[in-house]
C-alpha cells in the first residue's frame, strides 16, 4: 500500500545536500498558527527548547520536558506542510546514554511526527549522534554556545573570541559531522571561527550569532519579531510587534470598560419569525 500526500515536505537528506548552496532559512515556531506562516518562507522549522523561555517564562531551557517538546512539535506539524520540522531534545532526555537518547528521540518522532531531532554537544555526543542516525533518526547538532549547559558554563557568553580557544569548538564541529548529523547549529561564536567551521566541515552549518558565511541562519521567531522583552546582540529585529500588541490590548480593555465593545455588529440578533 502506498500513501502519498500531494505536498512533499523537505527532508533531512535534502537539507544535507544544500551544503555550499543556497542559504538554508530556518526559524523557530511552537504553535500551529505561527508555523503556517513560517512554513511559507522557511526550509526548516525548529521547535526549539527556547519555548521554555518564550512560552513559559523560564530563565533557562533546563526545566523544559520531553512532553512539552512533543506537544508543541505536534502543533507545528499540524500547522505546516512543506518545511522540515526539527524538534529539540530537552535537557535530561539524552545525555545519560545513547539508549536513553534513542528512546527519547523515538517518542519525539512517533508522537510529534516531526522529521528530525536536534541535540546539543559535540565530541561528547558524537557516539549518541551516530547511534541515532544509524537507527533511522536524522540528527541536527548544536555546538558553540549550548544553552542547556548554562549551569556549568556560568553565563551565556559568545565562544571562541580568542584564537587559542578555537580547537575544542572545531573538534566539536568535526565530531558532529563525522558522526552523521545532517547539519549543525553553530551558536554565538566569533565570526572568523563560524566561517572557518563552515569552510572545513562537510555538513551545512546553521548560524545563530556565528557568520554570514554559514550555510544557513536561524533565529527565534519572537526575538526577530520584537516580541521578546530582551534579545541577544545577534538578533536583528525584523519587526516591532510588542508595542502594537500592547496598544491593542490597552484599547480592548478600555472598550470593555466603556461598553464600546462588543458593538451591534459583534452580537447575534434574533431570527426573524417565519
Ligand atoms: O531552542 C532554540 O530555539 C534553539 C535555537 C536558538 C537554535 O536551539
Amino acid at each position: 500500500m502506498s500513501v502519498q500526500s500531494t505536498i512533499k515536505r523537505k527532508t533531512a537528506p535534502e537539507i544535507r545536500a544544500r551544503k555550499g548552496g543556497d542559504p538554508i532559512v530556518m526559524l523557530t515556531s511552537y504553535h500551529a498558527h505561527t508555523a503556517s506562516l513560517v512554513d511559507r518562507y522557511c526550509d526548516v522549522i525548529l521547535v526549539g527548547d527556547s519555548l521554555g523561555n518564550v512560552m513559559h517564562g523560564f530563565e533557562t531551557t533546563v526545566p523544559v520536558t520531553l512532553d512539552m517538546m512533543i506537544l508543541q512539535g505536534r502543533a507545528v506539524m499540524r500547522g505546516s506542510q512543506q518545511a522540515l520540522v526539527v524538534v529539540d531534545m530537552p535537557f535530561g532526555s539524552y545525555e545519560a546514554s545513547k539508549e536513553q537518547a534513542f528512546h527519547s528521540a523515538v517518542r519525539i518522532m512517533k508522537e510529534s511526527l516531526c522529521g528530525a531531532v536536534k541535540l546539543e554537544g559535540g565530541v561528547k555526543m558524537a557516539e549518541t549522534i551516530a547511534f541515532l542516525t544509524e537507527r533511522g533518526i536524522p540528527v541536527m547538532g548544536h555546538i558553540g554556545l549550548t544553552p542547556q549547559s548554562i549551569n556549568t558554563l556560568g553565563s551565556f557568553r559568545a565562544q571562541g573570541r580568542e584564537e587559542g580557544s578555537w580547537e575544542p569548538i572545531e573538534a566539536d564541529a568535526r565530531a558532529v559531522a563525522d558522526a552523521g548529523a545532517f547539519s549543525v547549529v553553530v551558536e554565538a561564536v566569533a565570526e572568523p571561527l563560524g566561517r572557518k567551521i563552515t569552510e572545513t566541515i562537510a555538513i551545512p552549518t546553521i548560524g545563530i550569532g556565528a557568520s554570514a558565511a554559514c550555510d544557513g541562519q536561524v533565529l527565534v521567531l519572537e526575538d526577530m519579531l520584537g516580541l521578546s522583552p530582551w534579545a541577544p546582540k545577534f538578533v536583528k529585529r525584523f519587526g516591532n510587534l510588542g508595542p502594537g500588541i500592547e496598544a491593542a490590548i490597552k484599547d480592548y480593555a478600555a472598550e470593555v470598560r466603556s461598553r464600546a465593545f462588543p458593538g451591534p455588529e459583534h452580537v447575534y440578533g434574533m431570527k426573524a419569525k417565519g
